[in-house]
Parts: structure tokens; sequence; C-alpha cells
């Protein structure tokens, strides 16, 4: 960290600090660590709560800070308030240290580096090839991804996973009915929907002929084994799957930094893991299967093999957990996947522990609800459909449609086709964060393609918007070299201190974002944001005004851009010019 991405309002605490060292005699970390966020605006900006001091009394240390403190050009009012004492920053510079500072900083203005040094990982999305991308794993997408962005803005180090669904008996099964019903030709041009399509039917054909089954157990043994001709289909599968998907995160404005997937973790180390639980005395038969007692901790058994030798999800899960701790010894593994595995994890994590890792802590199971819809599975107006692409299509063609009848604006925009698909895929995204991650939502194309509410066009209509002052006011702007001269002074109106406000709580939003990883969180900021702007713009012109408040406002309206700029980006979506 430089000194000056610090946030300014931190140099207040520390100026606050410092003569509470000597009043309290309390040391600098104590002191920083019990500050809290005051009731209200009324009751000043920040608050110590004295309990916490353990130095005394709290109501008799509240009197001696209020006897004591000398007011300065940092800390303008202090009261004693029960356990509290509450403190009133000079609102007027810390405010213009701020716009400042967000200018300076641009694409930085938020991120910090409390993670310096700590390595996370992030696994999300890790759709099964062969099946559908079902919405269970769009919400993984996006909020993994969100997640992956929150570590690295919080100064992590950070490797982003993709853990395919590409092993198990249904590559087998998929193998055989690519043999009967596959076509080269399809496969080429859309390997996810021909695949789907060959597992269908497939699977009807299975229903009539039992011994498909057998062909197909017989098929995986032989790629388990490890069989070359086996595995060239699977291969083969496998890539133009990964293809498939590049093609939707691309979209989403997603890249992952590694694929991997349970085919990685094979017989011989399904046997070390099986060995190690074995010396641990955690395994015991069960009608042909290998099973872990877990029922003393509440979750039940939990299989992790069967006697012919075959290995389950479960187990390749403990697998690439060990792995993946002893390659890059991470601090946080974060798990990003649907509610319907909390049984699955909390097994996965008591096996670690009973195991013995000692960094079984480190794990993290990112949680969420399911996305309903009306009739059980996603549909567009034209017909039901399971494939994601065809659903983001939908809404892209929404927004576009949308933006045809703004006839005049709409001539303005470069590439009306990427503009709408930007759009789009903000209203899915910000729908699908816009609530606490654990609850469910209802997909509505209507609702989150709309211009108002809290969604992803309103967003991008808010930064759109800020950016357009700055175009019809062509003949100034806000440059590093000019930003000192500009009379910041002449911003008083409490509609412009609300917009500072919420410019200065951005920093800290990211911060306790390291701590919640909750998405919504950051929405609300945005909106809120948003909503302060859109009033300020009734009051504060540029357009038209004297040179010195032009300057100003443009400021102001800067530095609110680039926190709403850099919240959406955090978000997943690329913030728009013109829309
Ligand atoms: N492929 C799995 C599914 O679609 C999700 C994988 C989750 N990650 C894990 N390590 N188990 O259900």
């Amino acid at each position: 960290t430089t000194l000056e991405s610090i946030p300014v309002v931190e140099t207040y605490k520390f100026k606050l600090i410092e003569q509470l060292i000597t009043i309290t005699g309390c040391d600098v970390d104590t002191l920083y660590g019990s500050f809290i966020k005051t009731k209200a605006k009324t009751h000043g900006d920040i608050a110590i709560s004295l309990y916490q001091l353990k130095a005394g009394n709290p109501a008799e240390l509240a009197k001696k800070i209020v006897d004591q403190f000398k007011l300065n050009e940092y800390v303008t009012k202090v009261t004693a308030a029960g356990a509290f004492a509450n403190f009133t920053f000079n609102h007027l510079p810390l405010y213009y240290g701020t716009i400042k500072q967000a200018i300076r900083l641009g694409k930085k203005y938020g991120t910090n580096t409390l993670g310096l040094g700590k390595f996370g990982i992030v696994e999300y999305s890790s759709p099964n090839i062969a099946k559908v991308f079902h919405v269970g794993h769009l919400r993984s997408t996006i909020i993994g991804s969100f997640l992956h962005k929150i570590l690295d803005a919080n100064g992590w180090s950070t490797l982003s996973i993709n853990y395919l669904g590409d092993w198990g008996k249904q590559f087998g099964i998929l193998a055989i009915g690519f043999q009967k019903h596959g076509s080269e030709e399809l496969l080429k041009k859309d390997a996810i929907k021909h695949l789907f399509d060959v597992y269908v039917k497939i699977n009807q054909d299975m229903d009539e002929d039992p011994t498909i089954d057998d062909q197909a157990k017989a098929y995986f043994k032989r790629m388990e084994n490890g069989d070359k001709d086996a595995l060239v289909l699977w291969q083969r599968f496998r890539d133009l799957s990964i293809a498939g998907y590049e093609k939707t995160y691309n979209r989403l404005n997603i890249k992952f930094d590694l694929y991997s997937g349970e085919s990685q973790y094979s017989l011989s180390q399904m046997r070390v893991v099986l060995d190690e639980l074995n010396s641990k005395g955690l395994l015991k038969p069960d009608n042909g299967a290998l099973v872990i007692d877990l029922k003393e901790h509440g979750h039940g058994t939990a299989v992790i093999g069967k006697t012919d030798g075959s290995m389950l999800y479960l187990s390749r899960d403990i697998a690439a957990a060990d792995y993946r701790h002893k390659t890059y010894d991470f601090e946080k593994l974060f798990y990003v996947v649907a509610s319907q595995q909390d049984h699955h994890f909390k097994q996965l994590f008591k096996i670690l522990e009973l195991m013995g890792k000692t960094w079984t802590d480190k794990c993290t199971h990112i949680s969420f609800g399911m996305i309903k819809s009306k009739n059980g599975t996603l549909s567009t107006r034209k017909g039901n459909v399971v494939f994601l692409a065809d659903i983001l299509d939908q809404v892209q063609e929404e927004m576009h449609n949308v933006m045809k009848k703004n006839e005049a604006k709409y001539a303005q925009i470069e590439d009306p086709e990427r503009v709408s698909d930007i759009i789009g895929m903000s209203a899915v995204k910000i729908q699908d964060m816009a609530a606490r991650r654990i609850k469910d939502y209802d997909f509505d194309i209507d609702r989150m393609t709309s211009f108002e509410g809290d969604t992803g066009p309103y967003l991008q209509y808010a930064h759109a918007r800020l950016s357009s002052i700055q175009r019809k006011r062509d003949d100034i702007s806000v440059t590093l070299e000019n930003l000192d001269d500009i009379k910041l002074d002449l911003l008083t109106e409490p509609s412009a201190l609300a917009v500072i406000e919420l410019v200065q709580e951005y920093p800290n939003v990211i911060r306790e974002l390291g701590q919640t990883y909750e998405p919504c969180n950051l929405v609300t900021y945005a909106l809120r944001l948003s909503h302060a702007v859109s009033s300020a713009y009734n009051d504060l012109w540029v357009v038209g005004q004297p040179e010195d408040l032009a300057y100003a406002r443009l400021a102001l309206y800067g530095a609110a851009r680039t926190a709403l700029g850099n919240a959406l980006t955090l978000l997943g979506l690329e913030p728009l010019e013109r829309m």
C-alpha cells in the first residue's frame, strides 16, 4: 500500500487514537479494534466502545475522555453516551480529501492490502459435462466470480478453479450413446446440446435394453484403467464442452485460472485416500459399500466407495481438497455450490477433520438458494429451454428492443449488439445478487430488464449518465494536474455532501465484503450511490455554470463515477459510458 491509498477517514481515526492512547492508557490496536459505527449520524461519525477497552469503568472513562480530549482540525466534537464515546470529524476537509483520493486512485479506489501474502482458492461454476448447465451453475458462476474479485480487491493472491463434473459412469453411458446416436457434425457445431441429446436418447434406450448399463460400466472401467482408446472420445467431449462453456463465460465476462475436474483424481490417488481413512479407523463395510459413520456428529452416513472398487463424488472431493492443500497451501478454499449440497460439504469437512487435517477450517462452503420459475424449469417466451445460452439470448434481445425505442440515442451507440448484451448480462447478474445469497428467487425476465428498481439496467444507466455529464461540458475537465486547484469548498449543498459520504463509505464496504461475502451488500451500496447522484442532478448543474463551480461539481461527479464504476466492475458488470 502506498500511503495515499489509505482511506482519508483512516487518517482521521488515527489522529483520534493519538490522543486516546494517553487518556486511556490503551495501545493502538486495542483502540482501533474498539471503533464501532454510531447509532445515527446525529451521534457523530464514529464511536469507541469503552467496555471493549477493559481500561476501567466505562462511564468514568467516557467522562475522562470528554474532559481531556483536545478538539482540533480533525475532531470537532466529543460526547459521552453511556459506555460509548462519540466523535464527530471535521467533515468538509475529510470530504474534499475523499473526492481527491477517489479521482487520484481511479480504478484502485477502494482496494486494500489486508490480504497481502494470503492465498485463496475460489472453486466455482463447476458444471457437469454431458448434463445441462443448469441455473444452479449460473448462480455459482456469478457469485463465485464476485467472490474471486472481492478477494483480489482485498489484496489476496487468488486462483479460480472450475471443477468440472467430468468423470463417472455417465461418461461410459455417453460413449455408448455416442456410438449409437452421435454425429461428428453436430458435436462440432454445438457439443453441449448434442451431448445432452445423446444422453437423453441413450437413457431412453436403457429402459428397454438393460445390457447398455453393463456396457457403460465396462466402458468407464476402461477409462479408469487409463485405456487410451476409451479416453480419446472422453477427451473430445471434454474439450468441446469447455469450448462451449467458454462462449457463455465470455459473455458473462468471466475467466477461470484453471479448469480442473473430478477426472483429475485417479484410482491410484483414491487408494491413498482409502488407505489413510483406513489407518485412521474411519472406514467400514456396509452392504457392498465403504462408509464412514458420521451419525454422532449429526451428518448421517457418508458413502465413500463401492466394494467393486469404484469411487464416488465425495471421495474425489477428499482427494481434491488434500491435493489443493499440498499444492497451494491455501489460507482459504471456497466452494461456491448450491445449498442442495450443504449436507455433502458438512460430510466432507467433518471427514477431513477426522482425518486430522488441521487446515479443515480454512475450507468454506459458500452456499446459495435456488432460482425458481413458474413451471420448474426456466423457460423463454418461445418455450421451455434448459440451455443457459438460450436464456441469455432472450435477455439480450429484450434489452436490444428497449434500446431501439429511443432512436436518437440508439443511433449514437457504436455497437448496439454488444451494448445490449452487456446490459442483458448486467440484468441477469444483478437479479442474482440483489438479495442475500441463501434466499431463493424467481427468474423474472420482465423485472430484471426493467430500467427502474433494483436492476442491472438501472445501475448501468446511472453510470452512463455520470459519464454523459463530462461529455456535455467538454470545454473543461478535471485532471490529476488541476485537481489541487479546484475549489472543492464550493460543494456545500446537502445533496453534494450526501454523495461524498457515500463515496467515502466505499472502501469500507469492500473491506466488509471480505468478511461477509454477501454480494447484495455491494448491490445495495451501488443503488444507494445511484439514488444519491440522481437527486444531486436536480440542484447541482454543470452545464451553464461558472467555471469554478462547474469544476467542483465535475470533480464530485467524477468521484461518484469512480466509486460506482468500481462497484459495478466488482459485481462483474462492464460499466457503460453510453447506452
Ligand atoms: N459438478 C458438481 C455439480 O454440478 C458441483 C461441484 C462442486 N464442487 C465440489 N468440489 N464438489 O453438482
